[in-house]
């Protein structure tokens, strides 16, 4: 995966929104503005329609591509689903997987989530692998359980080298499109609990390059402190995403943190 832990990644995971026009319009006001933000890793994530299109409008840019979602066949009668040669194809480098969404509506668990990330990697995808606890979750003291459990059975089988084209993204269930953030600490302590399994299973080498981001009502306002924290590499956005210019300002922000962190 050709990005850098140097620097702030900032993904736009798009969800069910943007038509193929409304696409093109948001991407290109994000490439005309991405000249502020030069040093920082964007990725946009559009739906699977709008995907080439979007492509087509960065090929001649350092933004980089991604999918939501990806199926671990290659082909066959599997109505619906789309392959990750089939995203190579459209452009993408980068696959969500395992987004909390996909666990909660679509049945997804730590073992398809294994098979897509075993089936992306192999193609030149890079694997975004999302991993979260409930507020239930949280409130009973069981954060750590949860996501050492979402690590060991997502990433179950995968060599060090894999880990070097897998991005792991800590979105807390009960931060996603509600408003409420993890404060710093509070993600900063699972950021660092995922950088010390990684440390553990693959050793000090992929763990300390390994990207880590936040996600769950990420904006402006809060990107700075998140960033600042030392285990957060990035955000992975969803509604202030939508908008090339709060998705431009978390980039800058993001820019700001990392300035203070070096
Ligand atoms: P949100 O979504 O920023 O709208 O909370 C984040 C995500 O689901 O990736």
């Amino acid at each position: 995966m050709n990005i850098s832990i140097n620097n702030p990644i900032i993904a736009g995971n798009w969800k069910l929104h943007k038509t193929i026009p409304e696409a093109l319009d948001l991407v290109k006001d994000i490439k005309k503005a991405a000249s502020e933000v030069e040093k920082a890793e964007l990725i946009v994530i559009p739906p699977f329609t709008a995907l080439a299109p979007v492509r087509d409008v960065l090929e001649d840019s350092k933004i980089h591509v991604g999918a939501q979602n990806v199926y671990w066949e290659e082909k066959g009668a599997y109505t619906g689903e789309v392959s990750p040669s089939m995203l190579m194809d459209a452009g993408c480098r980068f696959v969500v997987i395992g987004h909390s969404e996909r666990r909660q509506y679509f049945g997804e668990t730590n073992e398809t989530v294994n098979r897509k990330i075993k089936s992306a990697l192999p193609h030149g995808l890079a694997a975004i692998m999302c991993i979260g606890e409930t507020q239930e979750e949280r409130e009973s003291e069981k954060t750590t359980e949860k996501i050492n459990r979402q690590l060991e059975e997502g990433l179950e089988g995968l060599t060090a080298g894999d880990l070097e084209n897998v991005i792991i993204a800590y979105e807390p269930i009960w931060a996603i499109g509600t408003g409420l953030t993890a404060t710093p600490e509070q993600a900063e302590e699972v950021h660092a609990f995922i950088r010390e399994f990684l440390v553990q299973n693959y050793g000090n080498d992929i763990a300390s390059c390994a990207i880590i981001l936040y996600g769950g009502s990420v904006k402006p306002a809060n990107t700075y402190d998140l960033l600042a924290q030392k285990n957060i590499n990035g955000a992975l956005v969803g509604g202030a995403s939508l908008d090339a210019e709060s998705f431009i300002q978390i980039a800058k922000q993001g820019l700001k943190a990392y300035e203070e962190k070096k």
